[in-house]
């Protein structure tokens, strides 16, 4: 028996070249208003441009275009329920909100789709659509850099040391550390800005894929959605989903980042480092192990870095072996697409609220950087800045390290005069940078730690943030 429907075909929005109707099979296999439903406010936005539109092209009366606009406005409004889509069982967002416009006005509704194909649609909604999320997603990370810069404020001369490998390598302040966070952040900004441009171009007059048969200002429509123009070449729209991709590289860029400095802020929080301390707000504990106070919230954005590159890479490989122009595989761009931007969004705004429930423990960070020697390459510099050849230098205080370690010695146990009977290169002077701040201020060249080149970056980063703020 065929599982083909009695329903007739001509409910849907191409029913006339069928026999009959779809198999339920196929309907629930090829919907997709399961999960385009959060396109409805941008379809919605869109078919309102394009009821005035088809009235200013003479294809709707302005009594036709006033009942369609009156309809759009209600689904608008009804779609705040909800409870607005039980029971729909439209093949996709824009079929359901011609239902919903037949529904409401009747005759005139016949008439919205001319000239448009939902290939132009789908680009459209999905541009209106991220490029409100992208938004949010640029508020969301300049919250975070403000609060990155708040904590590096609440510490100005505060040293912590600084790492490669893991291991304490050479002293930082505290602000370096988080504005090298802030330049990170900062470049991710223009990532989002570089995806919103990519998708900000009117695709409407470009048909299914060889343009509008009607005299449409595409330019007029793009004004009126706050493009920035219109895209250019309708074959290229049906099948283009670079906007996307775009976003989606930045996003996992950014859940990249965020992953790196959430694993940073696991280590320093954790009881081996020591050093920086996490709220309660955003710890959670052990349901066994009374003591534990654990960086959950952290844990989550480095797990959550993993399904966002999921999405982009979900989606390069649905695209890449695409033959010109639409294929309905381009209807798989949606769940990656919003899934990345949900854990992208809920990331930062996580991450903001961890910094700003996270502290320095200044003594704890003073204490690792006094015990250990990253006081050894300043001491070096400071020889080779008096004519011994760095090499040289390098071997000297080297043996100075690998003497104090053998007689458990940290920096300040020597005295100037210890030092010169140590090696006649040293000078009384050099024992100053015994004490990492001093060797710090040897380092002020623009974007080095010392304290001027800092305060200079830390301020310089309020004015730069200030052009990414809305
Ligand atoms: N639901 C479809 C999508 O998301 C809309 C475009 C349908 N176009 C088509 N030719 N079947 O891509």
């Amino acid at each position: 028996m065929s599982d083909r429907e009695e329903k007739p075909a001509s409910m849907k929005l191409w029913g006339g070249r069928f026999a009959s109707g779809p198999s339920e099979v196929f309907e629930r296999f090829s919907g997709s208003l399961s999960f385009d439903r959060r396109l409805l406010e941008a379809d919605v936005r869109g078919s309102m441009t394009y009821a005035r539109e088809l009235h200013r092209a003479g294809i709707l009366s302005a009594e036709e275009r006033d009942r369609l606009l009156a309809a759009l406005e209600e689904i608008r409004r009804e779609a705040a329920a909800p409870d607005y889509f039980d029971g729909a069982d439209d093949e996709d967002i824009h079929t359901f909100v011609i239902r919903k416009i037949k529904e409401k006005a009747g005759e005139a509704a016949g008439k919205i789709h001319t000239g448009r194909s939902r290939n132009e649609q789908v680009s459209l909604d999905t541009r209106l659509w991220l490029r409100d999320e992208i938004d949010r997603g640029l508020e969301l990370l300049v919250g975070l850099e403000e609060a990155l810069l708040a904590l590096a404020r609440r510490h100005r001369e505060a040293v912590i040391p600084g790492y490669t490998h893991l291991r304490r390598a050479q002293a930082v302040l505290w602000p370096h550390y988080l504005l090298a966070w802030f330049e990170i952040f900062l470049r991710d900004a223009e990532r989002l800005r570089f995806a919103r441009r990519q998708g900000n171009r009117l695709p409407l007059g470009s048909g299914a894929l060889a343009g509008s048969a009607f005299p449409f200002d595409r330019e007029a429509m793009a004004r009126e959605l706050g493009f920035e123009g219109i895209t250019r070449n309708s074959m290229d729209v049906a099948g283009d989903r670079d906007f996307v991709l775009d976003y989606l590289f930045a996003a996992a860029m950014i859940m990249l980042h965020l992953s790196r400095l959430a694993e940073d802020w696991i280590l320093y929080s954790s009881e081996e480092f020591g050093w920086l301390e996490l709220g309660d707000e955003v710890t959670s504990g052990s349901s066994l192990m009374p003591q534990k106070k654990n960086p959950d919230a952290l844990e989550l954005i480095r797990g959550k870095a993993g399904r966002v590159w999921g999405s982009l890479s979900s989606l390069y490989v649905t695209v890449k072996g695409l033959p010109m122009t639409y294929n309905r595989d381009l209807q798989e761009d949606k769940v990656p697409l919003f899934e990345a931007a949900d854990e992208l969004n809920g990331s930062l705004e996580m991450m903001r609220v961890v910094v700003e429930s996270a502290d320095l423990r200044e003594e704890v960070a003073a204490r690792a950087v006094e015990e250990s020697w990253v006081v050894a390459t300043d001491l070096a510099e400071a020889l080779a800045r008096r004519g011994v050849p760095f090499h040289r230098a390098h071997q000297i205080v080297g043996r100075l390290v690998l003497e104090s370690v053998r007689a458990g010695k940290k920096p300040k146990d020597w005295t100037p005069e210890a030092l010169a009977a140590f090696a006649p290169e040293f000078t009384p002077e050099m024992a100053d940078l015994l004490d990492p701040a001093a060797g710090m201020r040897t380092r002020e060249v623009p974007g080095a730690t010392g304290p001027r080149a800092v305060a200079a970056a830390l301020e310089a980063a309020e004015e730069r943030l200030r052009e990414f703020k809305p």
